[in-house]
């Protein structure tokens, strides 16, 4: 079924023509067309920061929403991508739907979401995973399995029978892009790129639209 679906899209390809005048909106269009294909995990993305060496480092995140400003995703504020994004609020950004043979990626600056919105998702989340955020000290080194057990067990008995606030240490970064590019597979190598590159005209942001060869 998926593979069907990559060929339709193959053949298909994709146009400026067609392409939404707002990046994030098309995103959502790839993201919903993914999800339909059945992509393993379609909210994945490799997200790259730039460690105080200067080298660039990359993990998976999950996108947990696109507003008009940028995408979301949450992580813990100490850990080494959050020192990264603080020290250098910029970050490039691939989601890799594969079964659909495309690629989106985005490169911008970041910045922190509201502590509403973090304390929103957070609330939403199943009660492990916010024991999780207050349990594990992200990205720290610890001496083995059994130092993170306790550190969850100790989460459990302070906050039994209650609700679990969200840990300060916890919450979202917005990606806001200024170059967003979509990848889609084309036979003989023949890919369609179309960019969208930010200009600013007044108070409002606007997109040029272009397309790049393979
Ligand atoms: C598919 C996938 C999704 C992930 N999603 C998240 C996420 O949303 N937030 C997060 O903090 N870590 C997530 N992780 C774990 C990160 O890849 C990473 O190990 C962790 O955030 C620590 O990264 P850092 O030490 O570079 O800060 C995910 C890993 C995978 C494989």
């Amino acid at each position: 079924m998926s593979l069907d679906r990559r060929i339709d899209y193959e053949t298909h390809g994709f146009d400026a023509a067609e392409a939404d005048a707002d990046p994030l909106r098309q995103w959502r269009l790839w993201f919903d067309q993914a999800v339909e294909a059945e992509c393993v995990e379609p909210n994945a993305f490799v997200l790259s920061t730039i460690g105080d060496d200067g080298i660039p480092d990359s993990r998976n995140v999950l996108a947990r929403g696109a507003d008009g400003q940028g995408i979301v995703f949450f992580t813990n504020y100490t850990s080494a991508k959050s020192q990264h994004l603080t020290a250098r609020p910029v970050a490039s950004a691939v989601f890799s739907w594969l079964a659909v043979h495309r690629q989106v990626k985005l490169r911008g600056q970041v910045e922190r979401v509201s502590a509403a919105e973090s304390d929103a998702y957070f609330a939403s989340r199943p009660r492990n995973s916010q024991i999780g955020a207050w349990a594990s000290p992200q990205s720290r080194v610890i001496a083995n399995r059994s130092e993170l057990e306790a550190l969850v067990s100790s989460v459990e008995a302070r906050f039994e029978g209650a609700d679990i606030p969200r840990p300060e240490h916890w919450g979202g970064w917005r990606i806001v892009p200024e170059v967003v590019e979509f990848w889609q597979g084309r036979p003989s190598r023949l890919h369609d790129r179309i960019r969208y590159r930010r200009s600013e005209t007044g108070s409002a942001a606007t997109w040029i639209v272009e397309r790049l060869a393979p």
